[in-house]
């Protein structure tokens, strides 16, 4: 018979100790994240990863790539056209006006599983993770100062290097149209020679072209109007005063080129890029979307939100050498000794900072410190059939050879453990 395997595009992430390792990192990722998230007071939400596939049609957008060829929509039992979320920003918009939460302001974290039913590459899944933030209910100003200060608190947080943020203004709802509309005006004397995918770009949603892979396209886009021309000075001037305050935190270029891939954005745009990841180089990206509340049929909440894709910037970190100890506890007796793990308990409740793996399989000491060298550890505290009958437990200093092993009491024991 047949292994049954994962399927294309999604992969298991399994942290084996090795720091190195891809998954490793991953989970390295999430936690510090998680720190950030709670050191800027926001809140966590977490939402279904199932949602009423109109959701997407509504928010993310028809035009979209995502909702057009990416999403993983399925009827149910009961003949419910139900999708994967394939991005975080529409269910927590849906959960808020849901709980009638609409009228107030919010600032928000999660993170999680998404789905988009990609052609897999380096850095493009078809399962993938996303860390997100969403601040509803303030409208354009400190906002967005907020969301970069983050974005640059995450990349230095990280040390990450040959990274930069870019930025743009996409202008009110009637600005964008303009531009499109003279975007268009542009490119349409051109049709015949752009390929079949920017075409459908320029009848379905001409923005997008500005993203566009092909190098004639590109060529022709160097005489294009520029959405510069169609945007406020005080835009202008907003995007300029948010790269002076923070350029000294982050490399921050302005973009006037700079779409995003989602319909529901208005106002300010921004990706953080890095040179080391190749092909699919965005590993954050998010903005404004004063109108999506309301679209979904909540009240007017203008919102600023972003998402980290946590696969892409796992590729970017170096290992977490950060120096939490761990100490090993063998227990080396020939029967089950549940004082011993009591013992083990007592030094867990003592201090938290310290990892404290308890050797659970047979194994002679031999073995059992071959491991902990192996895991790195710190400290050895070895119990066997003499140190339980004696209440004493011996400690090995793993990481200093000069150092003797040490008897000691229990109640001695218990003092170095919290000392460490
Ligand atoms: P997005 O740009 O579509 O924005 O995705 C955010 C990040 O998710 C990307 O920068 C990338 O790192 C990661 N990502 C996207 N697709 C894939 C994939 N197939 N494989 C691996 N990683 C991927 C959003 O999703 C918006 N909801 C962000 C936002 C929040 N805007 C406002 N609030």
């Amino acid at each position: 018979m047949d292994n049954i395997k994962s399927l294309t595009g999604m992969q298991d992430h399994f942290n084996d100790g090795d720091k190195d390792n891809l998954s490793s990192k991953f989970f390295q990722v999430e936690q510090k994240i998680k720190e950030i998230f709670i050191n800027y007071k926001l809140e966590e939400i977490r939402t279904p990863a199932l949602e009423d596939a109109n959701l997407f049609n509504r928010s993310v957008g028809n035009s979209s790539d995502i909702v057009n060829k990416e999403i993983y929509a399925f009827n149910d039992r009961n003949n419910k056209t139900i999708a994967l979320r394939p991005e975080g920003t529409a269910s927590v918009i849906r959960s808020i006006i849901e709980k009638k939460l609409d009228q107030t302001t919010h600032k928000l974290w999660y993170m999680g599983p998404m789905w988009r039913y990609e052609r897999p590459q380096k850095g493009r899944y078809r399962q993938f993770n996303q860390a997100g933030v969403e601040i509803l209910g303030i409208k354009e100003g400190f906002p967005e100062f907020e969301m970069i200060s983050l974005v640059c608190s995450i990349i230095n947080g990280f040390n990450l290097k040959n990274c930069s943020i870019k930025i743009n203004h996409l202008g009110t709802k009637e600005n964008k149209q303009t531009f499109c509309d003279a975007l268009v005006q542009y490119l349409l004397p051109f049709k015949d020679s752009l390929d079949d995918k920017d075409v459908e770009r320029l009848n379905k949603n001409p923005l997008r072209i500005l993203d566009t892979k092909s190098e004639k396209t590109q060529a022709l886009l160097k005489n294009a109007p520029s959405i510069k021309d169609y945007i406020d000075q005080t835009s202008i001037e907003f995007l300029k005063s948010i790269k002076d305050q923070f350029s000294d935190l982050c490399d921050i270029e302005i973009d006037y080129s700079l779409v995003r891939g989602l319909d529901y954005y208005s106002g300010f745009v921004f990706e953080a890029i890095s040179s080391e990841l190749g092909a699919q180089d965005s590993f954050l990206g998010g903005g404004r979307y004063d109108h999506l509340c309301k679209k979904l049929g909540g009240k007017d909440l203008p919102s600023i939100g972003m998402a980290l894709g946590i696969e892409r910037f796992a590729e970017l970190i170096n290992t977490d050498t950060s120096s939490t100890k761990t100490a090993s506890f063998l227990i080396v007796t020939s029967n089950l000794e549940p004082k011993a793990y009591k013992i083990a308990h007592q030094l867990r409740a003592l201090n938290k900072e310290i990892i404290l793996d308890v050797h659970l399989s047979d194994g002679s000491l031999k073995s059992k410190l071959r491991r902990s060298n192996k895991d790195n550890a710190d400290y050895a505290i070895i119990i066997g059939e003499d140190e339980l009958k004696n209440n004493t437990a011996v400690i090995k200093y793993l990481k200093d050879e000069l150092r003797e092993q040490q008897t000691v009491t229990l109640d001695e024991l218990y003092s170095f453990y919290k000392s460490i």
